[in-house]
């Protein structure tokens, strides 16, 4: 593969492959790698400006807004909406979703982003990576129309694309269409993103764990043995526990070195904490196009009918035979 190959090149080469695309998936990813590169900006100017502590607002899901949050929602929202390029959007940071143009019946866009877009913010005060998340569907309503509810509910399988930005040490976009994963980054200097990770693999196994152990006494016991399991002295084991408390950076640095991720429910959190549309499903597309595979402990996230948009489930994430295994700790004991 030719070196320095940016983004921009890359989604027009892959454009070519979709013999009866329209181009409008690709003109969505360029969109996303705008607003990607907005909130890149606002996320680095946070230790220099004062926007950084919280908003004083509480979102849908009953947490403390930080401003970044806002910001990246508010960023993204007018990105896409100003360029007509989706006919709807879901945001972690907003109660419903919002349909674009709905009144103007020339508008024949057909596609749906849901999306997180600051994943992690309470680690922004801290200098500590964070991230956005995106998923992207074809509507199953008529073109022309509204957009309903049941465009949104769909079943991860049905994800056309999806993808993260990590903010790090370097900011990230990796996404793929349903095509393997490929990861870019940007040039700060002249704003370009360069495919510096082509087709990102989960190895078959790893050696990583990733759960904040600080709820252990309230895990299931299936997911208590298996932690046990991972700290024994036994063949690769044991492995090693690394927590960001960013999904989106332990995502990324467990997909690049192997390994798990668990966020599981809990007694406090009888469906976990994180949100099956927005962060959930993007992920686990990704997994599972990079070779891993994501699970709730006992079905496949994919499969899962969502029935609202800020629903949440227990999710395991990562390595496949690492997933595998936590499954059948789960099966043996699954309260
Ligand atoms: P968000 O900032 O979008 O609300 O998401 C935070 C999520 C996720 O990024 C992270 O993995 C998890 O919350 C951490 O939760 P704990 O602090 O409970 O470990
Ligand atoms: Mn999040
Ligand atoms: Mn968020």
């Amino acid at each position: 593969m030719r070196k320095n190959k940016t983004l921009g090149e890359f989604i027009i080469e892959n454009q070519a492959e979709f013999q009866y695309s329209s181009g409008e998936l690709s003109k969505l990813i360029n969109a996303i790698r705008l607003a990607a590169k907005v909130v890149n900006h606002e996320v680095n100017k946070a230790g220099l400006v004062d926007i950084t502590g919280s908003y004083g607002d509480i979102n849908v899901q009953g947490e403390e807004q930080q401003k970044l949050d806002v910001l990246a929602h508010e960023k993204f929202i007018q990105t896409l909406s100003n360029r007509e390029i989706v006919c709807g959007i879901a945001s972690e940071e907003e109660e419903s979703f919002i349909s674009i143009n709905s009144l103007d019946h020339r508008h024949q866009n057909k596609y749906v982003v849901l999306i997180d877009p600051l994943d992690g913010s309470s680690n922004i005060d801290v200098n500590v990576s964070v991230g956005t998340i995106f998923s992207i569907y074809r509507r199953v309503t008529p073109i022309g129309t509204p957009v309903t509810l049941e465009d949104f509910l769909q079943p991860g399988k049905n994800q056309v694309a999806a993808g993260y930005v990590v903010y790090g040490t370097s900011t990230m976009l990796v996404y793929s269409t349903g095509h393997g994963v490929n990861g870019f980054t940007l040039n700060p200097a002249i704003g370009t993103f360069y495919l510096s990770h082509p087709n990102m693999q989960y190895s078959e196994d790893g050696n990583i764990y990733s759960v904040n152990e600080g709820n252990y006494i309230h895990f299931p016991q299936g997911v208590k043995n298996y932690i046990k399991y991972c700290q024994q002295e036994e063949g690769d084991r044991p492995y090693t526990s690394r927590y960001i408390g960013s999904l989106v950076s332990d995502f990324h640095r467990n997909m690049i070195k192997g390994g798990i991720y668990l966020y599981p429910k809990s007694s406090k959190a009888p469906n976990g904490k994180l949100r099956l549309l927005y962060e959930c499903n993007p992920m686990a597309f990704i997994a599972e196009q990079a070779g891993g595979s994501a699970s709730d402990g006992f079905r496949r996230i994919l499969d899962l009918q969502p029935t609202e948009l800020h629903q949440r489930t227990p999710f395991f994430c990562g390595s496949k035979n690492m997933v595998s295994t936590l499954e059948e700790f789960m099966h043996k004991s699954p309260i």
